[in-house]
């Protein structure tokens, strides 16, 4: 067993007492997320009707989940935090950084030889703070975390956007960054502002070839990739308890696509099976004695208008499958409607890659229901047109998979079955056929699809659907096909047509693995040595930001002006950059090569005022720092959209970019900036964009007199000697301000531990 039941009994002892005097105290009715954010206000403070939105509260979440790629950064700021024990039980999940080629077997001996160093970085930091460690292979982070830590009630946070996939089970689980997770595990308050909530209501049934991801790749489509921003998502009605575990938390991963803070589906007989089937019948018979802690007041749902701030509603029986894309997870398609798209926007019709996995959609239930069509398939004479390739969500799944003959489904029709692991979700794919670029089509059970995100390259048209449409697209290799109406073709020249999918929410005769992939840490890890190598390229250090000069900041470059998307993965890409994440230095020459600039249309290549050459934008900055110049990024909408790397924070913080000032920014981001000790600013009126031009020196003053809800001054001084000035704001509260001024909240805290 690797939860901890006492931990859980602990949190549930006076969880009722708990809700009570929150409702008396608020005086109102109370919907789940906020049962569940209340009861999880940090010590000392206040219990009061906080405004949904606008204040800042500090929490105190009950565990932390690491992926490998972000742990690095994160743990190496825990090693600087002047603690030597984490505070709450935490983990690291090694996912992201096996990279699939050829199957499981070989990528991860290659994997475990390649990444040596940093695995066993992550094993000993973990033996030495008390960290619990899941080896490669085990699984991917949000799978695992839903199938043993997950609990009702609960609150955690883990350095991934996509940890609120917990949300399935009732818990409030939100993406942040390593700073952030340094101050849970440390000890420290955690902080958020109290974040609106959108219910949406689900009523009616799947049925067919519809499943859990339509419901979330429709609302992508309603809200957009920022509709949710600060927001919590809670989901209600009838519909909402049909789900299984794992379909809901199917659509709280995903979430994320639209900025929400998090997503939750209260507690259920389904969440209940689930728990039981995974081993934690002590949880059940504990959280059934709370259930009215883990749902919504019945008057919330009675007038739900009156206790949301927004409500939807998705009947899931008219809902069709969607398929969303290509570059965006919000432009959605209902698969009717497909075809007409294709040919309009002129995507690629012929589906060259199916790819099955992912932490939004790699359960037990997923691949069953792929497997069926598959089934079905082989049974109709057809055979699968495109390559396909099969990530299982975690060591457990795949083992029960194989036991019941369901990997061997795929595996007859050609597939690849990789590594339990996130590869070409995070562009850990070696994908030999698009050496030659040419433009084509891959379809995925994936939550993202940026460009370039899966295999690097630009012409490639990523498409999100649920496994069960991937494999129906993937054996009629069209992605105009619709397999509601279509058509296919069987190897006797007969028109056939697939059956609608099926397959059992949890296995019939209970999960079983062999060796699950779980390392528990050393009850002592005081002597533990954690070495790193002064030459390594994957691993260094970390030194300290500087604090504030105590000054403005006066007539800087202009480092680049993005025009468009700036996600995440524009600002610090993954793919083959993800081997310097641990590496500050290293990783920071991919900043901001994916973002285009506006004043020549393209990625990583920005203008050197001094020479008047175009040169790559991590060279400029290098260039400005060694001078002993700062410079500034501008940006549009929802800047630092997508993942929860602070990196894309880090390197700007340490290739001394003083400011970015951008239309918007995503949630996660405008945090991790503001934790490096860096400037996220907006304009107040966004046309002012329009104003900053190539050449310009920028000022930034009024940062002597920095404090909440004042704007500051920035100043465009042209080369032709004219002048521009305007206000920016900010949403730094009294805290945030203290960490830009101590150089970070790592510093910060290193302050406050000293005082
Ligand atoms: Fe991994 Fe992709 Fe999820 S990178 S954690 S599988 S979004």
């Amino acid at each position: 067993m690797v939860f901890d039941i006492d931990l859980i009994k602990h949190i549930y002892q006076h969880y009722p007492q708990k809700i009570d005097l929150i409702r008396q105290k608020i005086g109102k009715p109370l919907t789940l997320t906020e049962k569940i954010l209340y009861a999880h206000l940090a010590p000392g403070e206040e219990l009061k009707n906080y405004k949904r939105g606008e204040d800042y509260v500090n929490f105190a979440p009950d565990r932390v989940a690491m992926q490998d790629a972000t742990a690095q950064m994160a743990l190496l700021q825990l090693m600087n935090s002047g603690r030597d024990r984490v505070a709450v039980p935490s983990t690291v999940h090694c996912d992201h950084l096996i990279q699939a080629y050829k199957n499981a077997h070989d990528d991860l001996i290659i994997a475990e030889s390649n990444n040596q160093e940093v695995y066993q970085f992550l094993r000993d930091v973990s033996n030495k703070y008390g960290i619990g460690f899941w080896k490669p292979d085990a699984g991917i982070i949000h799978q695992v975390v839903l199938e043993n830590y997950a609990f009702p009630g609960g609150m955690m946070i883990g350095t991934d956007s996509h940890t609120p996939n917990a949300g399935g089970l009732s818990m409030i689980a939100i993406g942040v960054g390593g700073a952030d997770a340094v101050d849970v595990m440390a000890g420290m308050p955690w902080e958020l502002k109290m974040p609106k909530i959108i219910g949406v209501k689900l009523i009616g049934k799947l049925s067919g070839w519809v499943s859990p991801k339509d419901v979330i790749l429709k609302l992508a489509g309603i809200l957009t990739v920022k509709g949710a921003t600060n927001s919590i998502i809670e989901y209600f009605g009838e519909g909402a308890r049909s789900l299984s575990a794992t379909g809901k938390a199917t659509i709280c991963n995903m979430g994320a696509e639209v900025g929400a803070t998090t997503s939750i589906f209260a507690y259920s007989k389904k969440s209940a099976d689930y728990l039981a089937i995974t081993g934690r019948q002590e949880v059940v018979d504990l959280a059934n004695k709370l259930i009215d802690c883990f749902n919504p007041d019945s008057a919330v749902l009675d007038q739900p208008e009156k206790y949301y701030d927004q409500v939807i509603e998705i009947n899931l029986s008219e809902l069709e499958p969607y398929v969303n894309g290509p570059f965006t997870p919000d432009l959605a398609y209902p698969i009717s409607q497909l075809a007409t798209a294709v040919k309009e926007h002129n995507y690629p019709d012929n589906m060259e890659v199916g790819l099955i996995g992912s932490c939004t959609n790699s359960s037990y239930e997923d691949m069953m229901r792929a497997a069926s069509v598959i089934n079905n398939a082989n049974q109709l004479g057809l055979t699968v047109k495109a390559k396909l390739i099969i990530n299982p969500g975690s060591e457990q799944v795949k083992y029960t998979s194989k036991r019941d003959g369901i990997l061997n489904h795929f595996e007859q029709a050609g597939a690849a079955i990789m590594a339990n692991a996130c590869g070409p979700c995070i562009g850990q794919w070696r994908r030999d056929e698009v050496a030659d670029e040419h433009k084509n089509s891959i379809v995925t059970s994936f939550n993202r699809n940026f460009a370039k995100r899966n295999d690097g390259s630009p012409n490639t048209y990523a498409f999100v659907c649920s496994p069960e449409i991937v494999v129906a697209l993937s054996i009629a290799g069209k992605l105009s096909f619709n397999p509601l109406t279509d058509n296919l073709i069987n190897d006797k020249g007969q028109k056939v047509k697939l059956q609608e999918p099926s397959g059992d929410e949890l296995p019939k005769r209970g999960f079983e693995v062999d060796d699950a992939g779980y390392v528990a840490p050393i009850a002592d890890g005081s002597l533990v040595e954690v070495h790193i190598a002064t030459n390594s390229e994957r691993l260094q250090q970390l030194a300290p930001f500087s604090p504030w000069d105590g000054k403005d900041i006066i007539s800087q470059p202009l480092l680049i002006k993005a025009t468009g998307k700036c996600t995440t993965d524009h600002i610090s890409m993954a793919g083959k950059w993800l081997k310097f994440r641990g590496h500050l230095d290293n990783i920071s020459n991919n900043m901001l090569i994916g973002a285009i600039n506006a004043f020549n249309q393209k990625s990583n290549s920005v203008l050197d005022t001094q020479t008047g050459d175009y040169i790559e934008v991590p060279a400029l900055a290098r260039k400005l720092k060694a001078q002993g110049i700062g410079s500034i990024v501008i940006a549009e909408e929802n800047y630092g959209e997508g993942s929860s790397r602070e990196h894309a924070a880090m390197e700007p913080r340490f290739l001394n970019v003083k400011a970015i000032v951008v239309k918007s920014f995503a949630r996660i981001h405008e945090t991790n900036l503001k934790k490096q000790g860096m400037l996220a600013l907006t304009f107040v009126d966004k046309s002012d964009y329009d104003k900053i031009r190539e050449d310009d020196r920028i000022s930034i003053t009024g940062l002597t007199d920095f404090m909440p809800e004042k704007h500051l001054t920035l100043t465009l001084h042209h080369h032709d000697g004219t002048i521009d000035s305007f206000a920016v704001a900010h949403t730094y509260n009294q805290s945030q301000i203290d960490w830009f001024k101590a150089g970070s909240a790592l510093n910060k805290m290193k302050e406050q531990f000293n005082e």
